[in-house]
Protein backbone atom coordinates (compact mmCIF):
# COMPACT_ATOMS: atom_id res chain seq x y z
CA UNK A 1 0.00 0.00 0.00
CA UNK A 2 1.22 3.47 -0.67
CA UNK A 3 2.72 4.83 2.53
CA UNK A 4 4.38 8.33 1.40
CA UNK A 5 2.95 11.73 0.35
CA UNK A 6 0.46 12.38 -2.71
CA UNK A 7 1.33 13.98 -5.63
CA UNK A 8 -1.01 16.78 -5.50
CA UNK A 9 -0.01 18.42 -8.94
CA UNK A 10 3.07 17.34 -11.27
CA UNK A 11 3.80 21.02 -13.12
CA UNK A 12 6.21 22.08 -15.08
CA UNK A 13 8.67 23.45 -12.81
CA UNK A 14 8.17 20.50 -10.36
CA UNK A 15 5.92 18.54 -8.06
CA UNK A 16 3.56 19.06 -5.06
CA UNK A 17 2.94 16.42 -2.15
CA UNK A 18 1.01 16.47 0.82
CA UNK A 19 2.32 14.57 3.74
CA UNK A 20 5.66 14.18 1.98
CA UNK A 21 8.41 12.40 4.38
CA UNK A 22 11.21 14.20 2.06
CA UNK A 23 14.03 15.80 4.15
CA UNK A 24 17.03 18.71 3.76
CA UNK A 25 20.29 18.16 3.41
CA UNK A 26 20.73 19.10 6.98
CA UNK A 27 18.68 16.03 8.08
CA UNK A 28 15.48 17.91 8.85
CA UNK A 29 12.19 17.04 7.82
CA UNK A 30 10.74 20.00 5.28
CA UNK A 31 7.24 19.17 6.91
CA UNK A 32 5.02 16.24 7.36
CA UNK A 33 2.09 17.92 7.65
CA UNK A 34 1.95 20.20 5.34
CA UNK A 35 2.13 21.23 1.65
CA UNK A 36 5.89 20.41 0.19
CA UNK A 37 6.85 21.51 -3.26
CA UNK A 38 10.23 20.48 -5.18
CA UNK A 39 10.81 22.80 -7.40
CA UNK A 40 13.90 23.99 -10.04
CA UNK A 41 16.25 26.30 -7.75
CA UNK A 42 15.86 29.42 -10.12
CA UNK A 43 11.95 28.98 -9.63
CA UNK A 44 12.25 28.22 -6.22
CA UNK A 45 14.35 31.28 -5.27
CA UNK A 46 11.59 33.62 -7.31
CA UNK A 47 8.97 32.08 -5.53
CA UNK A 48 10.75 32.73 -2.13
CA UNK A 49 11.46 35.69 -2.94
CA UNK A 50 7.78 36.73 -4.17
CA UNK A 51 7.15 35.14 -0.69
CA UNK A 52 8.95 37.41 1.47
CA UNK A 53 6.81 40.46 -0.65
CA UNK A 54 3.57 38.52 0.05
CA UNK A 55 4.22 38.32 3.85
CA UNK A 56 5.24 41.71 3.65
CA UNK A 57 1.45 42.86 3.18
CA UNK A 58 -0.84 43.85 6.24
CA UNK A 59 -3.10 41.08 7.03
CA UNK A 60 -1.83 38.91 4.11
CA UNK A 61 -2.65 35.43 6.34
CA UNK A 62 -5.77 36.09 5.56
CA UNK A 63 -5.58 36.11 2.00
CA UNK A 64 -2.34 34.10 0.55
CA UNK A 65 -0.61 31.00 1.39
CA UNK A 66 3.12 31.15 0.51
CA UNK A 67 6.32 29.11 1.53
CA UNK A 68 7.94 29.26 4.63
CA UNK A 69 10.85 27.77 4.31
CA UNK A 70 13.37 26.63 1.59
CA UNK A 71 15.82 24.02 1.25
CA UNK A 72 18.26 21.83 -0.54
CA UNK A 73 17.12 18.10 -0.34
CA UNK A 74 19.04 15.54 1.06
CA UNK A 75 20.55 13.22 -1.38
CA UNK A 76 19.70 10.54 1.24
CA UNK A 77 15.74 9.93 1.47
CA UNK A 78 13.67 6.99 3.58
CA UNK A 79 11.71 4.35 1.55
CA UNK A 80 8.81 6.48 1.67
CA UNK A 81 10.10 9.55 -0.11
CA UNK A 82 11.85 8.08 -2.20
CA UNK A 83 8.74 6.55 -3.60
CA UNK A 84 7.65 10.25 -3.92
CA UNK A 85 10.23 11.25 -6.06
CA UNK A 86 9.86 8.59 -8.39
CA UNK A 87 6.19 9.85 -8.89
CA UNK A 88 7.73 13.23 -10.19
CA UNK A 89 8.57 12.47 -13.70
CA UNK A 90 10.39 15.87 -14.13
CA UNK A 91 13.35 14.12 -11.85
CA UNK A 92 14.10 11.80 -14.77
CA UNK A 93 15.25 14.47 -16.52
CA UNK A 94 16.63 17.05 -14.07
CA UNK A 95 18.70 15.97 -11.11
CA UNK A 96 17.26 15.93 -7.73
CA UNK A 97 20.57 18.90 -7.01
CA UNK A 98 18.65 20.83 -9.17
CA UNK A 99 15.65 21.23 -7.10
CA UNK A 100 14.67 22.97 -4.04
CA UNK A 101 11.96 21.69 -1.47
CA UNK A 102 9.64 24.48 -0.71
CA UNK A 103 7.15 24.00 2.80
CA UNK A 104 3.60 25.49 3.07
CA UNK A 105 1.12 25.54 5.16
CA UNK A 106 -2.08 23.06 4.37
CA UNK A 107 -4.87 25.60 3.07
CA UNK A 108 -7.13 23.28 1.79
CA UNK A 109 -8.69 22.16 -1.69
CA UNK A 110 -8.05 23.88 -4.40
CA UNK A 111 -10.92 25.03 -6.66
CA UNK A 112 -10.91 22.12 -8.99
CA UNK A 113 -11.69 19.78 -7.09
CA UNK A 114 -13.66 21.54 -4.49
CA UNK A 115 -17.20 20.91 -4.16
CA UNK A 116 -19.09 24.27 -4.02
CA UNK A 117 -22.32 22.70 -2.24
CA UNK A 118 -20.83 22.40 1.28
CA UNK A 119 -22.31 24.69 3.58
CA UNK A 120 -19.31 26.40 4.12
CA UNK A 121 -19.09 27.72 0.79
CA UNK A 122 -21.34 30.93 1.17
CA UNK A 123 -20.87 32.65 -1.78
CA UNK A 124 -21.50 35.98 -1.24
CA UNK A 125 -18.74 35.60 0.79
CA UNK A 126 -16.42 33.99 -1.50
CA UNK A 127 -16.67 36.79 -3.77
CA UNK A 128 -16.01 39.38 -1.03
CA UNK A 129 -12.61 37.32 0.01
CA UNK A 130 -11.75 37.38 -3.55
CA UNK A 131 -12.51 40.63 -4.04
CA UNK A 132 -10.26 41.30 -1.18
CA UNK A 133 -7.33 39.17 -1.47
CA UNK A 134 -6.84 41.05 -5.34
CA UNK A 135 -7.44 44.36 -4.07
CA UNK A 136 -4.67 43.90 -1.50
CA UNK A 137 -2.24 42.91 -3.75
CA UNK A 138 -3.37 46.05 -6.45
CA UNK A 139 -2.77 48.43 -3.29
CA UNK A 140 0.64 46.82 -2.90
CA UNK A 141 1.74 46.72 -6.56
CA UNK A 142 1.58 43.49 -6.70
CA UNK A 143 -0.19 41.10 -9.53
CA UNK A 144 -0.59 37.35 -9.35
CA UNK A 145 -0.49 37.06 -13.00
CA UNK A 146 -2.22 33.62 -12.76
CA UNK A 147 -5.69 33.47 -10.91
CA UNK A 148 -7.02 29.87 -11.84
CA UNK A 149 -8.68 27.63 -10.02
CA UNK A 150 -5.89 25.79 -9.57
CA UNK A 151 -4.44 28.35 -7.31
CA UNK A 152 -6.98 29.02 -5.27
CA UNK A 153 -7.32 27.07 -2.56
CA UNK A 154 -10.73 26.59 -0.04
CA UNK A 155 -10.38 25.60 3.82
CA UNK A 156 -12.54 23.51 6.00
CA UNK A 157 -14.63 27.34 6.46
CA UNK A 158 -14.91 28.22 3.44
CA UNK A 159 -12.30 30.59 3.10
CA UNK A 160 -10.62 30.42 0.03
CA UNK A 161 -6.58 31.89 -0.33
CA UNK A 162 -4.51 32.34 -3.41
CA UNK A 163 -1.54 30.36 -3.83
CA UNK A 164 1.38 29.92 -6.07
CA UNK A 165 3.28 33.26 -6.77
CA UNK A 166 6.33 31.89 -8.61
CA UNK A 167 5.18 33.84 -11.79
CA UNK A 168 3.62 37.40 -10.07
CA UNK A 169 5.28 40.15 -10.90
CA UNK A 170 5.99 43.69 -9.22
CA UNK A 171 4.45 46.74 -10.28
CA UNK A 172 6.42 49.03 -8.57
CA UNK A 173 9.31 47.95 -11.27
CA UNK A 174 7.86 47.12 -14.34
CA UNK A 175 9.37 44.06 -15.44
CA UNK A 176 11.76 43.24 -18.48
CA UNK A 177 10.27 42.31 -21.96
CA UNK A 178 11.92 38.60 -20.96
CA UNK A 179 9.82 38.22 -17.87
CA UNK A 180 6.43 38.83 -19.61
CA UNK A 181 5.54 36.13 -21.25
CA UNK A 182 6.27 35.51 -24.89
CA UNK A 183 3.50 33.04 -25.32
CA UNK A 184 -0.37 33.72 -26.48
CA UNK A 185 -2.66 31.19 -25.47
CA UNK A 186 -5.92 30.93 -26.88
CA UNK A 187 -7.14 28.25 -24.57
CA UNK A 188 -6.17 30.15 -20.97
CA UNK A 189 -9.15 31.96 -19.72
CA UNK A 190 -7.48 33.42 -16.82
CA UNK A 191 -5.53 35.49 -19.06
CA UNK A 192 -6.97 38.63 -19.79
CA UNK A 193 -7.45 39.27 -23.79
CA UNK A 194 -5.45 42.28 -23.99
CA UNK A 195 -2.89 40.04 -22.89
CA UNK A 196 -3.12 37.46 -25.16
CA UNK A 197 -3.65 40.06 -27.68
CA UNK A 198 -0.52 42.06 -27.14
CA UNK A 199 1.95 38.94 -26.77
CA UNK A 200 0.31 37.96 -30.09
CA UNK A 201 1.29 40.71 -31.68
CA UNK A 202 4.43 40.90 -30.36
CA UNK A 203 4.86 37.36 -32.46
CA UNK A 204 3.43 38.86 -35.97
CA UNK A 205 0.42 37.21 -35.41
CA UNK A 206 -3.04 38.94 -37.26
CA UNK A 207 -4.85 40.35 -34.15
CA UNK A 208 -8.02 40.08 -35.97
CA UNK A 209 -7.72 36.30 -36.51
CA UNK A 210 -6.57 36.19 -32.92
CA UNK A 211 -10.30 38.22 -31.49
CA UNK A 212 -11.72 35.62 -33.59
CA UNK A 213 -10.36 32.30 -32.29
CA UNK A 214 -10.32 33.35 -28.95
CA UNK A 215 -14.32 34.26 -29.32
CA UNK A 216 -14.62 30.32 -30.94
CA UNK A 217 -12.54 28.66 -28.49
CA UNK A 218 -13.32 30.82 -24.81
CA UNK A 219 -15.99 28.81 -23.65
CA UNK A 220 -16.09 31.43 -20.83
CA UNK A 221 -16.62 34.31 -22.99
CA UNK A 222 -20.37 32.74 -23.91
CA UNK A 223 -20.75 32.10 -20.20
CA UNK A 224 -19.85 35.60 -19.30
CA UNK A 225 -21.98 36.74 -21.90
CA UNK A 226 -25.12 35.24 -20.38
CA UNK A 227 -24.69 35.83 -16.91
CA UNK A 228 -23.68 39.26 -17.13
CA UNK A 229 -25.84 39.89 -20.48
CA UNK A 230 -23.17 41.44 -22.17
CA UNK A 231 -23.73 40.68 -25.88
CA UNK A 232 -21.11 38.89 -27.52
CA UNK A 233 -20.60 40.89 -30.30
CA UNK A 234 -20.49 43.74 -27.91
CA UNK A 235 -18.11 42.16 -26.09
CA UNK A 236 -16.03 41.30 -29.67
CA UNK A 237 -16.99 45.22 -30.55
CA UNK A 238 -15.21 46.09 -26.82
CA UNK A 239 -12.13 43.73 -27.61
CA UNK A 240 -11.52 45.31 -30.91
CA UNK A 241 -11.69 48.89 -29.65
CA UNK A 242 -9.52 48.16 -26.96
CA UNK A 243 -6.52 46.92 -29.64
CA UNK A 244 -7.19 49.81 -31.85
CA UNK A 245 -6.77 52.41 -29.41
CA UNK A 246 -3.69 51.14 -27.57
CA UNK A 247 -0.64 51.72 -29.10
CA UNK A 248 0.80 49.43 -26.74
CA UNK A 249 -1.16 46.60 -27.98
CA UNK A 250 -0.82 47.41 -31.78
CA UNK A 251 2.93 47.92 -31.73
CA UNK A 252 3.09 44.39 -29.36
CA UNK A 253 5.00 46.56 -26.75
CA UNK A 254 4.28 44.29 -23.81
CA UNK A 255 6.26 46.19 -20.92
CA UNK A 256 3.73 49.71 -22.38
CA UNK A 257 1.18 47.62 -21.85
CA UNK A 258 1.96 46.13 -18.35
CA UNK A 259 2.74 49.62 -17.32
CA UNK A 260 -0.84 50.60 -18.32
CA UNK A 261 -3.30 47.88 -17.32
CA UNK A 262 -1.16 46.01 -14.56
CA UNK A 263 -4.04 46.58 -12.14
CA UNK A 264 -6.51 45.12 -14.59
CA UNK A 265 -4.85 41.87 -14.97
CA UNK A 266 -5.87 39.97 -11.88
CA UNK A 267 -9.22 41.89 -11.46
CA UNK A 268 -9.94 39.95 -15.42
CA UNK A 269 -9.42 36.32 -13.75
CA UNK A 270 -10.79 36.80 -10.99
CA UNK A 271 -14.18 37.96 -12.85
CA UNK A 272 -13.60 34.85 -14.50
CA UNK A 273 -13.54 33.02 -11.70
CA UNK A 274 -16.54 34.43 -10.46
CA UNK A 275 -18.70 33.73 -13.54
CA UNK A 276 -17.45 30.27 -13.81
CA UNK A 277 -18.38 29.67 -9.94
CA UNK A 278 -21.86 31.34 -10.64
CA UNK A 279 -21.94 28.89 -13.64
CA UNK A 280 -21.26 26.06 -11.69
CA UNK A 281 -23.84 27.14 -8.46
CA UNK A 282 -26.44 27.04 -11.48
CA UNK A 283 -25.70 23.70 -12.78
CA UNK A 284 -25.60 21.94 -9.59
CA UNK A 285 -28.19 23.20 -7.13
CA UNK A 286 -30.53 21.14 -6.80
CA UNK A 287 -33.17 23.94 -7.56
CA UNK A 288 -31.70 27.14 -9.34
CA UNK A 289 -34.49 29.33 -9.19
CA UNK A 290 -34.68 29.46 -5.18
CA UNK A 291 -30.79 29.63 -5.28
CA UNK A 292 -30.62 32.37 -7.83
CA UNK A 293 -33.74 34.24 -5.51
CA UNK A 294 -31.24 33.90 -2.50
CA UNK A 295 -28.24 35.30 -3.90
CA UNK A 296 -27.28 38.87 -4.53
CA UNK A 297 -26.92 38.38 -8.07
CA UNK A 298 -27.77 42.07 -9.78
CA UNK A 299 -25.54 43.54 -7.18
CA UNK A 300 -22.74 40.99 -8.36
CA UNK A 301 -23.38 41.10 -12.47
CA UNK A 302 -23.11 44.93 -12.26
CA UNK A 303 -19.57 44.64 -10.22
CA UNK A 304 -18.44 41.41 -12.18
CA UNK A 305 -19.74 43.05 -15.75
CA UNK A 306 -17.07 45.97 -15.46
CA UNK A 307 -14.15 43.60 -14.05
CA UNK A 308 -15.05 41.84 -17.62
CA UNK A 309 -14.77 44.60 -19.68
CA UNK A 310 -13.14 43.39 -22.77
CA UNK A 311 -11.63 47.03 -23.16
CA UNK A 312 -9.15 46.89 -20.99
CA UNK A 313 -9.19 50.90 -20.25
CA UNK A 314 -12.50 50.64 -18.85
CA UNK A 315 -11.95 47.71 -17.04
CA UNK A 316 -12.36 48.10 -12.75
CA UNK A 317 -9.56 46.57 -10.90
CA UNK A 318 -10.40 44.46 -8.03
CA UNK A 319 -9.85 47.87 -5.38
CA UNK A 320 -12.62 49.14 -7.40
CA UNK A 321 -14.88 46.51 -7.72
CA UNK A 322 -14.11 45.87 -3.76
CA UNK A 323 -15.42 49.58 -3.15
CA UNK A 324 -18.74 48.72 -5.06
CA UNK A 325 -19.11 45.32 -3.35
CA UNK A 326 -18.82 45.58 0.24
CA UNK A 327 -18.25 49.50 0.49
CA UNK A 328 -17.44 49.52 4.20
CA UNK A 329 -14.80 46.44 3.87
CA UNK A 330 -11.62 47.18 6.30
CA UNK A 331 -8.90 47.42 3.58
CA UNK A 332 -10.83 50.32 2.25
CA UNK A 333 -10.40 52.30 5.09
CA UNK A 334 -6.70 52.42 4.68
CA UNK A 335 -4.58 55.34 3.49
CA UNK A 336 -3.25 52.99 0.37
CA UNK A 337 -7.28 52.58 -0.32
CA UNK A 338 -8.08 55.78 -0.38
CA UNK A 339 -5.33 57.04 -2.33
CA UNK A 340 -5.62 54.40 -4.72
CA UNK A 341 -9.49 55.31 -5.60
CA UNK A 342 -8.65 59.01 -5.81
CA UNK A 343 -5.95 58.40 -8.87
CA UNK A 344 -7.81 55.98 -11.07
N1 LIG B 1 -0.79 25.53 0.54
C1 LIG B 1 -1.53 24.65 -0.15
N2 LIG B 1 -2.63 24.11 0.41
C2 LIG B 1 -3.38 23.20 -0.25
N3 LIG B 1 -3.10 22.76 -1.49
C3 LIG B 1 -2.01 23.25 -2.10
C4 LIG B 1 -1.18 24.23 -1.48
N4 LIG B 1 -0.15 24.53 -2.32
C5 LIG B 1 -0.36 23.78 -3.41
N5 LIG B 1 -1.46 23.01 -3.30
C6 LIG B 1 -2.00 22.06 -4.29
O1 LIG B 1 -0.96 21.71 -5.19
C7 LIG B 1 -1.28 22.16 -6.51
C8 LIG B 1 -0.01 22.65 -7.19
O2 LIG B 1 0.59 23.68 -6.43
P1 LIG B 1 1.10 25.03 -7.10
O3 LIG B 1 -0.04 25.67 -7.82
O4 LIG B 1 1.77 25.85 -6.06
O5 LIG B 1 2.18 24.45 -8.11
P2 LIG B 1 2.49 24.58 -9.65
O6 LIG B 1 3.10 23.32 -10.09
O7 LIG B 1 3.32 25.78 -9.77
O8 LIG B 1 1.13 24.78 -10.41
P3 LIG B 1 0.82 25.54 -11.81
O9 LIG B 1 0.20 24.51 -12.70
O10 LIG B 1 -0.19 26.58 -11.43
O11 LIG B 1 2.07 26.11 -12.34
C9 LIG B 1 -2.35 23.22 -6.34
O12 LIG B 1 -3.19 23.31 -7.49
C10 LIG B 1 -3.10 22.71 -5.12
O13 LIG B 1 -3.99 21.67 -5.49
MG1 LIG C 1 -0.47 26.33 -9.54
Amino acid sequence: MWSGGTVLKEGTYGCTFTESTLQCADGTPIGTKGIVKLTQDAYATYEMTLADRVRALPGWERYYLVPERSCTPSEHQDKAARKDLKRCLLLKDVPLSEFRLLSMAHGGVDLHRYSILQPAFRFPQVVTQLLAAGALLTLHRLVHTDLHRGNVVVDSFGVCRFIDFNVSLDARSPPKESTLSSQHSLTLEQSAPDYTLVNAVAQGIDPYRVIDALFKKQKILKTMSVLLSYPLPQMKADLTHGYESSESIQTGNRVAWFRAHWHTVDSWSIGVLLVSLWNQFLVSVPDPEAWKASQPLDALRSVVRRMCELDANRRWDAVQALKQWAPSHELLRTRWATEWLASV
